[in-house]
This record gives C-alpha cells, structure tokens and sequence, in this order.
C-alpha cells in the first residue's frame, strides 16, 4: 500500500493517522465519563481515570499537529462523484472537524488545573504553571487561573466535549455509511481497505 494519498485513494500514513485519532477520541470519551459515572471523587481510580483523560487528550493533540502537516504535503484523494452541495458539505465538515482535533484538546490542556502524568511515564506541567500562563494570562489579560479556565473550561467541556464533537462525528460517521451503503461508492473503502492505487480514469 502506498504511503502516500493519490488521487483517489488515501495512503498508509493518512489511514494510519485517521484510525488511530478516531480510536484515541473513542478513549478520552471511555475515560472521562468512566471518571465521571463510576467512580468516587479522589478515589485511586478516579485519579487514574482523569490522567487517562488527559493523556489521551495530549496524544490527539500532539498526532494532530503531525496529521494536518502531513496532509499540507500531501493533497486528498479527489472526492468521489457526487453534487456540489455534497461536495461543499464533504469540505466544511473535514474542515470543521480538523478544527475540532485542534480547539478540543487544547482548551483542555489551558483549562486544567493538575499536571498530565503522561501514562505515568513523564510529567507534564499544567498551563498554569508554564512562563506563557504568566505573560499572555497574567501580565497581558490581568487574570487569575480562575478566571481563565472558567470559559475555556466551559468551551471544552460543556460547547465541545459534550455537543460539537459528538455532533460532528455523528454527521461524518452517517455520512460514510450513506456513501457505502447508498450510494455505494468508494468513500469508505478509500480510506480503510482499498488497495487500489490506479490514478483516476
Ligand atoms: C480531543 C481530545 C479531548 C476530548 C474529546 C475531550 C472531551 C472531554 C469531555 C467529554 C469531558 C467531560 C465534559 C463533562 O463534564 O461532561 C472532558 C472533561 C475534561 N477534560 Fe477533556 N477532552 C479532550 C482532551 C483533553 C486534554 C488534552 C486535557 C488536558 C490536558 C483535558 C482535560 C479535561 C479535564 C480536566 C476535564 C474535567 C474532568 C472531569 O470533570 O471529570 N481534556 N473532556
Ligand atoms: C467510525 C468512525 C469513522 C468513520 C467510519 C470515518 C470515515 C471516514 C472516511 C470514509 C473518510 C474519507 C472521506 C473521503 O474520502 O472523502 C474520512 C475522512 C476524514 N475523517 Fe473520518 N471516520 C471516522 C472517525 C473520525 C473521527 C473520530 C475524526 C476526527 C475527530 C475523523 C476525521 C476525519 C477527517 C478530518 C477526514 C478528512 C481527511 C482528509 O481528507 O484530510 N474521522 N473518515
């Protein structure tokens, strides 16, 4: 399989990138209402579950930088037939989902108050106690931390985590099953299986 997209296929990496962020949002989701629905405050595994939130966050984040300059150098497949409107609502929610793999984890990373103990290997410091909290927060906007986070917080938790992000999956998600099972074109075999590397027509 080439590593490479062509026209009408995606190519290793992209699949690789693709499939691995959807497995870790499908994680950060697990782990965050597993804290939040089954465990006790302060409890061992309420902590445990909580640092998984935030490790995964901080993966997502991190592969997401490497996926969008992956994609800059490597232009998408041509999209598969279909109306202009389907077309421009294919481009607004890719793009709208980039967004979300940006904004998500990075209000989440803003907003917290504990350091990430990245799946307890290493320690990251939480924003707050970082020089840029202290020039750009403190000095430049003339906020405390609590202050802050209390609308990054809310971006992140209430406007994304618990709508946007959901909403937005859900649209991609139906709209790559009506393409295989409605239409029935190539839309999710392109970037799962295909090993197709013909160039178009
Ligand atoms: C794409 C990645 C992420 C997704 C989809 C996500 C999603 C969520 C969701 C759904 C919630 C629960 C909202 C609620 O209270 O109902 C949440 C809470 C939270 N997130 Fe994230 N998050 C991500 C990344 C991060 C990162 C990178 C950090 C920090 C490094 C972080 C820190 C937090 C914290 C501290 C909470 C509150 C935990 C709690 O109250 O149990 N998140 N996030
Ligand atoms: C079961 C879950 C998922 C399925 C079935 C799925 C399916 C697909 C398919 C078939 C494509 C190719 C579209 C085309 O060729 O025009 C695609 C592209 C894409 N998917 Fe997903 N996806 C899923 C989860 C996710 C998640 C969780 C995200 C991010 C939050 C995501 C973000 C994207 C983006 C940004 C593209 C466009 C890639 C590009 O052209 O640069 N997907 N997805």
């Amino acid at each position: 399989m080439p590593l490479r997209n062509n026209d009408h296929s995606y190519g290793s990496i992209a699949k690789w990138l693709h499939w691995s962020i959807a497995l870790l949002f499908l994680g950060s989701y697990i782990s965050v209402y597993y804290r939040q629905w089954f465990t006790q405050e302060e409890t061992p595994e309420n902590l445990v579950a909580l640092q998984f939130h935030l490790s995964i966050g901080v993966t997502i984040g991190t592969l997401v930088v490497l996926r969008i300059l992956w994609r800059l150098m490597n232009p998408a497949p041509l999209l598969e037939p279909g109306s202009r409107l389907e077309h421009v609502a294919a481009h607004i929610g890719h793009y709208a989902l980039y967004l979300i793999m940006i904004i998500t984890p990075l209000t989440g990373y803003l907003g917290t108050g504990v350091n990430t103990d990245y799946f307890f290997l290493f320690e990251i410091p939480k924003f707050a106690d970082t020089w840029l909290f202290g020039s750009w927060v403190q000095n430049g906007l003339g906020m405390t931390f609590e202050q802050f986070e209390e609308p990054v917080d809310f971006i992140h938790k209430e406007v994304l985590g618990e709508w946007l992000v959901w909403l937005l999956i859900l649209g991609h998600v139906l709209a790559a099953l009506y393409h295989h099972f409605i239409k029935k074109d190539r839309t999710l075999l392109r970037m799962t299986i295909d090993r197709d590397s013909r160039g178009r027509g």
